[in-house]
């Protein structure tokens, strides 16, 4: 048999896997790799939560359980909702409990697209945003977010991509890969324009927690966008949970409807056990601690990575303080060489892991993502190296 789904032809076979295998190979080997490459807190997950799963599992939650999401993490959702972006959800209707961000975001597009519907995916972004709309046969039209406008596609950008076929936007703030994220001003332009021409906003909120200044502004949170937004929520980065693969969609309850059939028919449910342990974390004060201590380390590692860069004061891999996230997008374009090959050698040559920008689109060609999701001691020897090696000071070993 050979017959076989086309659509996936048309998905770009991510280059991260090809240097994942490389980094495996190179690992098993018995070489030290540098893993900044990751999207992966380098914290477990606060004992507390482990503790709450535990006793979930002792108590025998290990059943299946409601497709929405057991109601005591619904409602820890909305609170949470509440407390940190004062926006008001219906935990009965306008929640659903998913497996991890990932798959909100997939049943948020299996909920409102129609086969041919276009929709808008700032380029550069996660590579799921444009792939997942791909398989579910969405037409994908990628708005250029340039480094030159901070990564934020210009508003005119938008209007420009905009067709008769235009369902929804996609957005990702704070970014991954650049950790960018634009002005509440800017949010409510974006939904005015939205509400302008009768689309979705499907906003990956997933790194919300993780920010350096300010706190980024949710897109749900502008005056009348709720009836057109869909948040899609996870507790892998803020809670350094992703192995336990959960977090929630808030969205208009027509919208949670379909999403819910989606989910019923793919996967069932969420681990009951794991529900326990999300509910406990979304709500717990020593839990909202821990995250907050975790956000601290990743701003100390930052301000590492600054310092340095300041010191080297390097022209060839030029430095710009990312406002959330936990990566760094280094400008590798005054060496004009493609981002991929950058990694590759910077692989074999220095033993550092970092993913290429052209992973994330073309504007992302030239850059390369570093995380400082790893410990101070590896962000700042795979910083040096990555610094000593575009300067051609880097010796194979
Ligand atoms: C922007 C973005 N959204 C969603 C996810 C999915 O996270 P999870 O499915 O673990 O919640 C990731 C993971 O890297 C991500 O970077």
């Amino acid at each position: 048999m050979d017959s076989l789904n086309t659509q996936f032809e048309q998905l770009r076979q991510s280059p991260t896997v090809a240097l994942t295998d490389r980094i495996a190979a190179l690992r098993a080997g018995g070489r030290a790799i540098l893993p900044l490459q990751v999207g992966d807190p380098d914290f477990g997950t606060p004992p507390a939560v482990r503790e709450a799963a535990m006793k979930a599992l002792e108590a025998s939650l290990t059943h299946y359980t409601s497709s929405r999401g057991l109601p005591d993490l619904r409602q820890a959702a909305a609170s949470k909702l509440l407390r940190d972006n004062g926006l008001t959800y219906d935990p009965a209707g306008e929640i659903l409990v998913t497996h991890g961000g990932i798959h909100a975001y997939y049943l948020a597009m299996q909920s409102i697209l129609n086969p041919g519907d276009e929709v808008l995916v700032p380029d550069p972004a996660w590579a799921t945003h444009a792939n997942m709309v791909t398989m579910l046969r969405g037409g994908v039209v990628r708005v250029p977010a340039p480094a030159e406008n901070g990564f934020i596609p210009p508003m005119e950008a938008w209007a420009k991509a905009l067709t008769p076929h235009t369902r929804a936007i996609v957005i990702n703030y704070p970014s991954n890969p650049t950790g960018a994220y634009p002005s509440r001003e800017y949010l409510s332009q974006l939904q005015a324009f939205a509400a302008e021409h009768n689309l979705w906003i499907v906003s990956d909120e997933v790194y919300e927690n993780l920010y350096y200044a300010n706190k980024p502004a949710s897109a749900g949170a502008i005056p009348g966008a709720k009836e057109r937004t869909i948040l899609v929520h996870s507790l892998s980065k803020t809670y350094a949970m992703t192995g336990w693969r959960v977090g929630y969609l808030a969205a208009p309850a027509q919208v949670i409807e379909n999403a819910l059939k989606a989910g019923q028919h793919s996967i069932t449910c969420v681990a009951p056990f794991v529900q326990k342990a999300a509910a406990f974390a979304l709500t717990d004060p020593g839990v909202q601690q821990a995250a907050a201590d975790m956000r601290v380390a990743y701003a100390r590692r930052r301000a590492l990575v600054l310092r340095l860069a300041a010191e080297y004061g390097s022209e060839k891999v030029r430095v710009t303080p990312p406002m959330g996230a936990f990566y760094f997008f280094l400008d590798f374009r005054p060496l004009g060489r493609p981002s991929l090959e950058i990694c590759e050698r910077l692989l074999d040559e220095a033993g550092v892991g970092l993913v290429p920008g052209s992973a994330f689109g073309t504007q992302g060609e030239g850059f390369v993502r570093m995380t400082v999701a790893a410990s101070d001691a590896e962000v700042e020897a795979g910083f040096r190296k990555i610094v000593e090696w575009a300067e051609g000071k880097w010796v194979s070993k």
